[in-house]
């Protein structure tokens, strides 16, 4: 992704995990994040991003997803919201001991993206993929890649043969499952302005490529995966720059995203 950037500034693999390439893109200051996947990765990414981070922040996560909507592998889901997905790990007791919820799986509300910058990323997304390629909807971030996303196996007991089923009934415009947005998407909500209170100073979105089709059952290849992130990449990058007259007090070059 970084191969876009006009001027690469900064580059640095930490401890965390985390490779981080910092430059310019049209004028405009963006840092590239690996974070590798779940929530807690999440966490640590915003939580000390905004530590180091002067003004205002826009976060766009790009990262990969299971459909369980309309779109195939190989498409983009640009994220609506996010709802979370947690094991009730309660109900696994023996004997079962339910204070939170008699379900097996916690289903959080869910938390909005925003609106302008994924109008950006959608709008970006579609002239470079194509409109039929790119999907809207509802998120699903679960605390797990197996149990909690509903995959079947024998070696534990998950209880999630009607999970899937579950997520469409509560929220009927649920379209993917992955690890890491609801976590996002939650703390730019309650993220606090310069004086602890409101504005929020993130602001949110996020793009998704389907790497398998839970429905169809198919995956991606590993060429439309890479031809894919470099599509997007450029796409991603236009979105900030495209929703940078909506972001109050920040100016290229002088601001941070
Ligand atoms: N990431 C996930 O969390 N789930 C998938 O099915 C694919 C990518």
């Amino acid at each position: 992704m970084a191969k876009f950037l006009d001027k690469v500034l900064f580059e640095r693999s930490s401890h965390r995990g985390f490779l981080t390439i910092t430059g310019i893109y049209h004028g405009l200051p963006v840092s590239i994040v690996a974070i590798g996947m779940g929530l807690s990765m999440m966490d640590f990414f915003v939580r000390e991003t905004r530590m180091v981070v002067d003004g205002p922040l826009s976060i766009v996560r790009f990262g990969s997803c299971g459909s369980i909507g309309e779109a195939k592998a190989g498409d983009v889901i640009v994220a609506r919201s996010a709802f979370g997905i947690s094991r009730n790990f309660d109900y696994f007791r023996t004997p079962s001991d339910t204070h939170i919820s008699d379900k097996p799986y916690i289903l959080w509300r869910p938390s909005p993206a925003d609106s302008q910058l994924t109008e950006c990323v959608k709008s970006e997304m579609g002239k470079s993929v194509g409109d039929d390629h790119v999907f809207e909807g509802d998120v699903g971030n679960a605390d797990s890649f197996y149990g909690s996303q509903g995959r079947i196996g024998t070696d534990f007991y998950d209880d999630n043969e009607h999970l899937i089923e579950h997520i469409h009934e509560t929220y009927p415009g649920a379209t993917a499952l992955e690890m890491e947005s609801h976590m996002l998407f939650h703390l730019a909500e309650v993220s606090t302005g310069a004086d602890n209170s409101s504005p929020k100073s993130i602001r949110a979105a996020c793009a998704l490529m389907v790497f398998a089709d839970r429905t169809g059952n198919s995956f991606i290849s590993p060429e439309r995966s890479s031809q894919l992130t470099n599509t997007c990449a450029k796409a991603l990058f236009d979105s900030l720059v495209a929703d940078m007259p909506s972001q109050e007090g920040l100016h290229p070059t002088e601001g941070s995203v």
